[in-house]
């Protein structure tokens, strides 16, 4: 098997899946469908699931995780799930917007794009891309189809993206 290179971060950003946060400990789908398309399915090639955790829907903590993995190098890519939608509670794409240094819009329409050919509920999706460092930041929904979807749409553009990054 080829050698991966390129280092993913899934951070799920969710009040209710977040363990210590909730009562039910209802299980991370998304976050781990993300991990298991990626480590065992294979669908960024190259690529590997470094780093995995779950923060509630607050913009400093979503930022704090964001920067810890961004920093040294810790990942490639940093793939966020949930958050993205229009709830009071729904600020990924504020703490994202708050650190990266240059957007990506052309992986962020792609998303939206795709999406809508599939549902005009993706509309509903404020998820935003960008370059924080040497980490590609993408914001996807929080549904596991939506998380899915969305991924498979940018992923084969992924392994570029970390090449010219670097
Ligand atoms: N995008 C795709 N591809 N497929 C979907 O099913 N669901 C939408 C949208 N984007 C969806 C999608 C819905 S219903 C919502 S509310 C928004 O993503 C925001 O989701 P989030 O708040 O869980 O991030």
């Amino acid at each position: 098997p080829k050698h991966k290179t390129i280092k993913v971060g899934v951070l799920t950003v969710s009040d209710t899946r977040t363990p210590s946060n909730s009562d039910t400990e209802t299980f991370d789908s998304s976050g781990h469908e993300l991990k298991e398309l990626i480590n065992r399915f294979n669908v960024i090639e190259s690529a590997t699931v470094v780093e995995y955790d779950c923060v509630t829907d607050d913009l400093e903590k979503i930022q704090e995780k964001m920067i810890e993995w961004c920093s040294e190098r810790k990942v490639d890519v940093l793939l966020s799930t949930g958050g993205t939608g229009f709830s009071p509670r729904d600020v990924t794409p504020e703490a994202t917007l708050g650190i990266v240094q240059k957007l990506t819009p052309g992986i962020s329409q792609a998303i939206m794009n795709e999406s809508l050919k599939i549902t005009p509920m993706a509309m509903l999706s404020r998820a935003i891309s960008g370059i924080y460092k040497k980490t590609l930041i993408i914001n996807l929904p929080g549904s596991v189809k939506a998380a899915k979807e969305c991924l498979l749409v940018v992923a084969s553009a992924i392994p570029h993206a970390v090449t010219l990054i670097k």
